[in-house]
């Protein structure tokens, strides 16, 4: 059985004070189910949201992190860094990651290699613009997005990479795919490892959507066969929201 993931990208916002807040709020919303629940804070609450969730199911993840290991990088933040405060999930390849920040295939292989030698999950995200799908081409880009960051991966690494398709033009839009094309795009992620790998690692891979996922839409989301959980932006800052989100798994 593939694990069900919901997990919030919190992206650039809540100071350390609304940090704190969300989290217990999100504690207090009782039991969660059996759904592995995940949050991104900003890399400075990242120890605090380690803290506070440390007496609760919920898990805390980073959202970028540099593909070396040390050095002379200012500004940036390391596996190792993240590690030693407990952080054992990154999410690499956000769309705004690549599209602000340059950040290419080459680069993110380069940083998945890294989180994994660190023992750390990766919550691999990619996506086609609204231009590729207009010329039907977001087959091909979300094939070469996956191959060229994670096809050089050996089977028992995949273990610990879980995917996020997260189409461009539904981020922070409100315009979300719509359930069959999520799950169109699904099944032809899971053939794509299953004709690199086997059936058997294909079928064990969780794959979220991601792009503006609401209370509204996710149950019917969720409820396609190839469709394991959702990446969420920005229900995931409203506690009730994102509990009703986690719930409608
Ligand atoms: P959104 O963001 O839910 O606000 O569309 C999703 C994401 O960027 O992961």
């Amino acid at each position: 059985m593939r694990t069900k993931i919901v997990a919030g990208n919190w992206k650039m916002n809540n100071n350390l004070s609304e940090t704190n807040t969300l989290i217990e709020s999100l504690k207090s919303q009782g039991n969660l189910g059996s759904t592995r629940v995940i949050v991104a804070p900003s890399y400075v609450h990242l120890a605090q949201a380690v803290s506070l969730t440390s007496d609760s199911s919920i898990e805390v993840a980073a959202q970028n992190m540099h593909e070396a290991k040390s050095g002379a990088f200012t500004g940036e933040v390391s596996p190792a860094m993240l590690s030693s405060i407990g952080i054992e999930t990154v999410i690499l390849g956000h769309s705004e990651r690549r599209a602000y920040y340059g950040e290419n295939d080459a680069t993110l292989a380069k940083k998945v290699d890294n989180a994994l030698d660190h023992d750390m999950d990766v919550i691999f995200c990619f996506g086609e613009e609204l231009e590729d799908r207009k010329s039907e081409n977001h087959f091909e880009v979300v094939k070469s997005q996956i191959s060229n960051a994670l096809f050089h991966l050996k089977a028992s690494a995949w273990a610990k990479i879980i995917l996020a398709y997260e189409p461009v033009w539904a981020i922070g839009t409100g315009e979300t795919a719509s359930p069959d094309q999520a799950q169109e795009m699904h099944a032809f992620i899971r053939n794509l490892i299953q004709d690199q790998y086997d059936a058997s690692l294909a079928d064990e891979v969780s794959i979220l959507y991601g792009g503006s996922v609401k209370p509204g839409n996710a149950q019917e989301i969720f409820s396609k066969q190839d469709v394991d959980g959702g990446l969420i932006g920005g229900a995931a800052l409203n506690a009730a929201d994102f509990t009703t989100i986690i719930k409608s798994i």
